[in-house]
């Protein structure tokens, strides 16, 4: 498998690492596991910048993770994973990519001249409905000197260049461009936007940017079904999860951490939400909370709480699922609502999160946006946005990996 992480246990690693000795600085090892105890003395040493660490010694980091250590021996990943430039790098061509990346929900764009645009890793990339209703998806650079072509989202019968003003219709092809008379053996048909490969799961978009398969081939719905969900597919449908829902707001949040640690605290079965988020807990049956991991999806669930409080924690509803979708995605479900968590890296240690709110069409009336975030939401999401910045103290020297959890 060539993806790089992947939910095992309650936990993101991708292979359990071979040498059980937390205590990588003092490089005991060093016949055994010489590569890897070489990297971390490299990086933990009183000279060693991020430079010292190429792509290929990334991804040589990554080859020393050992997917037969049982979980019960297995440690978290070395801080390296989460701070070095070459590891982030490893990261988007390895992971972001390859396979379907969830980019945005279908009411963006749900009639015809609406777009959004947006960016993953380096790519820029922009989303649009044409005049057939047909979804496309495009690098988001024009074809004369690279300007960004859209910005922002809404409706456009066409992008006009803000440069020099090319023009190319919603479907791509390159309609007007100016003052080139007299331009020799210039074909209007070879500038046209550079197409990405697009499809939808449900309420969602996605995109695939691997360029070793064909953009313009439609995309068969069973296929990305199985291809980014595998057999979860049915599972969340089936749960609720489905283009019924009503969109009702969005928050983005910008955090100074490497984007695993939001997925990592995602992913820890509940661990902290005693501690972190005693509030909510209430509203839990936590001793109900359970794990299931599939191929691409690890999915949580608990029952809701039954205590006095539930006028407070009616939000909630009788039962939560929680799904992480490979690599980034998270999908809330809970009594009416459903939430989606899209983690976006935008350096090493620098991320952004995008919260987009939906509910049930039936309850649309009686839950705005405004008392959304006066409720439950507004506390949790707060509380859950603070513990990053200090990226839980990972780059303390005397921070040592441990037991996952
Ligand atoms: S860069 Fe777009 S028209 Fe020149």
């Amino acid at each position: 498998m060539a993806m790089i992480l992947k939910p095992i246990g309650t936990h993101l690693i991708l292979r359990r690492p071979k040498y059980t000795n937390p205590n990588i600085h003092s490089c005991k090892h060093k016949h055994h596991h010489r590569p890897l105890t070489a990297a971390f003395c490299s990086i933990h040493g009183p000279n060693s910048s991020s430079e010292d660490i190429s792509l290929h010694q990334a991804q040589k980091m990554v080859n020393q993770f050992d997917p037969k250590v049982p979980i019960e021996e297995a440690v978290t990943p070395p801080s390296s994973w989460y701070k070095h430039p070459s590891f982030l790098e490893l990261e988007l061509h390895r992971v972001f990519y390859r396979g379907w990346q969830a980019v945005g929900h279908i009411q963006q764009i749900k009639d015809p001249h609406d777009f959004f645009t947006g960016r993953l890793g380096d790519v820029e990339f922009v989303v649009c409905r044409d005049d057939s209703g047909k979804i496309h998806a495009f690098h988001n650079v024009c074809r004369h000197h690279a300007s960004l072509l859209a910005s922002g989202s809404g409706q456009k019968s066409c992008f006009v260049c803000p440069y020099h003003a090319w023009t190319y219709g919603l479907d791509g092809h390159l309609v007007k461009a100016t003052r080139i008379m007299g331009i020799q053996n210039f074909n209007v048909n070879e500038f046209g936007l550079i197409p990405i490969k697009v499809a939808t799961w449900g309420p969602f978009i996605l995109l695939n940017l691997d360029k070793r398969i064909s953009p313009l081939r439609e995309a068969d719905s069973d296929t990305v079904a199985d291809e980014w969900l595998g057999s979860c597919s049915e599972i969340l449908s089936t749960n609720g999860v489905d283009s019924l829902l009503s969109y009702v707001c969005r928050r983005e949040y910008t955090i100074e951490c490497n984007w695993k640690v939001f997925c990592d605290n995602y992913l820890d079965g509940g661990y902290h939400v005693p501690y972190a988020h005693k509030g909510l807990a209430f509203g839990l049956q936590l001793q109900s909370y359970s794990t299931t991991i599939f191929e691409n999806v690890s999915i949580q669930s608990c029952e809701g709480g039954t205590m006095e409080r539930k006028d407070e924690y009616d939000r909630l509803g009788s039962k939560a699922l929680y799904a992480f979708v490979y690599p980034n995605f998270m999908i809330n479900r809970y009594g009416p609502w459903m939430d989606t968590n899209l983690v976006l890296p935008l350096g090493p240690r620098k991320c952004k999160v995008v919260f987009d709110y939906f509910i049930e069409a039936s309850r649309k009336g009686t839950f705005s946006a405004h008392n959304l975030f006066r409720n439950v939401g507004q506390n949790q999401e707060k509380k859950r946005i603070a513990m990053y910045p200090n990226e839980l103290n990972l780059f303390s020297p005397h921070r040592r990996m441990t037991k996952l959890s």
